[in-house]
């Protein structure tokens, strides 16, 4: 067991935890953060997508012993609200079904945003393509990232 001082959606805290610990395991069991899902643990279904310094990781397969200060943020700290442009745009367009992959997905969606404010299709599709969905909602969130780009200028 090793302390480890984190950054997660603005505020610091202090967990005790193994330095293997994947930083997802860190988020759901040791603070309770749970809307952050597991889906693979290896990195290839993008369920557990939170960003560290706004890009997007897969906290399934990154060690909290490598997040060092990095800021953290989680679906609980997109917005204060739930009011982040992709949020709103996710609303509107109507994109979960089971919703189980969403988070990860609006994760995803909002650092390529960050990154790329006017994304073209074949950007989406780059930036999306590590985020599976079993319920096929690719063409839906491809529309949402449109109507959030237009929003705000992309900007969040
Ligand atoms: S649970 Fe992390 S990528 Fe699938
Ligand atoms: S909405 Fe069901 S897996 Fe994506």
């Amino acid at each position: 067991m090793a302390q480890y001082n984190l950054q997660v959606n603005g505020k610091k805290v202090q967990v005790e935890v193994s330095p293997d610990t994947p930083l997802l395991w860190v988020l759901r069991d040791t603070l309770g953060m749970t809307g952050t899902k597991f889906g693979c643990g290896i990195a290839q279904c993008g369920a557990c997508t939170v960003h560290l310094n706004d890009n997007a990781v897969r906290s399934c397969s990154l060690p909290v012993s490598s997040v060092g200060n990095n800021k953290i943020t989680t679906i609980e700290g997109l917005s204060e609200k739930g009011d982040h442009p992709v949020q709103l745009a996710w609303d509107e367009a109507d994109v979960p079904q089971c919703g189980y992959c969403q988070a990860g997905q609006i994760m995803s969606a909002a650092a390529l945003l960050k990154r790329k404010p006017q994304p073209t299709d074949q950007d989406i599709d780059t930036a999306m393509a590590g985020n599976i969905c079993r319920c096929g909602t690719y063409k839906r969130i491809r529309t949402a990232i449109h109507a959030a780009a237009a929003k705000k200028g992309g900007k969040s």
